[in-house]
């Protein structure tokens, strides 16, 4: 069957796509499949499957289009089998505001929050709102992007007002958490009927933050596999993982990211239904800890809808 790994597109997190595709679509050539790579160009999208005959999609599209349901849709339209997760389920965990509602209401636990819409927000009274509910540190995030763009760490109040400006302009949501102190922690789950959590990397950043350039710049975050957790609190960690993974309905593939207090407290922070597929990566790193090469890894991705 003729693949297309489709990379790339609109979205702020253009540049991490291209890579994960570029990954992707060497790793599947490795394997010996019939894959080409297309940039996707959403008003071109379905004449570029056309045009290459394109039997299944892999999808590499971090964000918008291609994380959010939309690409999914599309190729939903065309009856083109995908990886991944389906319309809903990407949908719903792009969203922040609306996933961290679904947490909420299954009692997986995540940050305390307060969800705002730009068009019903008065920017001093939300300001103050936030002052006065959270404190600082507190974390203004959009709603729907990813890569860390579009998330600030406020440690001062008088800047509460400037990252909720910045916030907006990244979403038309915002997403404000409460500041957990802790561990930073991703859990990888791989498998759509009966999906396994992969061990968990614990997120050791240089800088002290795990912000875009941590995570895109050669050394500047250590990574550390299995995370250093009791075994106990590592498989609770998983579990919560999972619950939400399947809460949402995710497939395939997925990251989800927790923040461990120092009182060990586990917080879902949320679902990535696109992680980062770089040979580099956090999902492909938690694979190899159990023996899954970057090949393989992609290969299975893949023939969970091709078999
Ligand atoms: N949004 C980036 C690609 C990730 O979650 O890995
Ligand atoms: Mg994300």
């Amino acid at each position: 069957k003729k693949i297309a790994v489709v990379m790339g597109g609109p979205s702020a997190e253009r540049e991490v796509s291209l890579n994960t595709g570029r990954a992707i679509l060497a790793a599947l050539k490795e394997k010996g499949y019939h894959a080409v790579g297309i940039d996707l160009d959403p008003r071109k999208f379905v004449e570029q499957l056309e045009q290459e005959k394109i039997e299944v999609v892999f999808n590499a599209i971090h964000g918008l289009y291609g994380e959010d349901g939309l690409l999914q849709g599309t190729l939903e339209m065309l009856g083109i089998p995908y990886t991944g997760s389906g319309v809903l389920a990407s949908a719903m965990t792009m969203d922040k505001t609306v996933s961290k509602r679904l947490f909420m209401s299954a009692g997986i636990p995540t940050p305390r929050s307060r969800l705002y819409s730009k068009q019903d927000v008065d920017l001093a009274v939300v300001t103050k709102e936030i002052q006065e509910v959270f404190g600082t540190p507190v974390v203004v995030k959009a709603a729907a992007q990813g890569s860390s763009i579009g998330v600030i760490i406020v440690e001062d109040a008088a800047d509460i007002e400037g990252a909720v400006t910045e916030a907006f302009k990244y979403s038309g949501h915002i997403v404000v958490e409460e500041f957990i102190k802790g561990k930073e922690l991703t859990v990888s789950i791989l498998g759509s009927r009966e999906p396994k959590a992969l061990p968990i990397i614990e997120i050791v950043p240089q800088s002290g933050r795990y912000d875009y350039t941590s995570k895109y710049t050669k050394g500047a975050t250590e990574y550390i596999v299995p995370a250093r957790l009791e075994a106990k609190v590592a498989e609770h960690i998983q579990q919560i993982a999972l619950d939400a993974y399947k809460l949402l309905g995710c497939r395939g593939i997925g990251r989800v990211d927790v923040m461990l207090s120092d009182d060990n407290q586990p917080y879902v922070l949320e679902i990535n239904t696109i992680p980062g597929m770089t040979a580099t990566s956090l999902v492909p790193k938690a694979a190899a800890a159990v023996g899954i090469s970057f090949a393989e890894l992609c290969e299975q991705i893949l023939q969970m809808v091709t078999d």
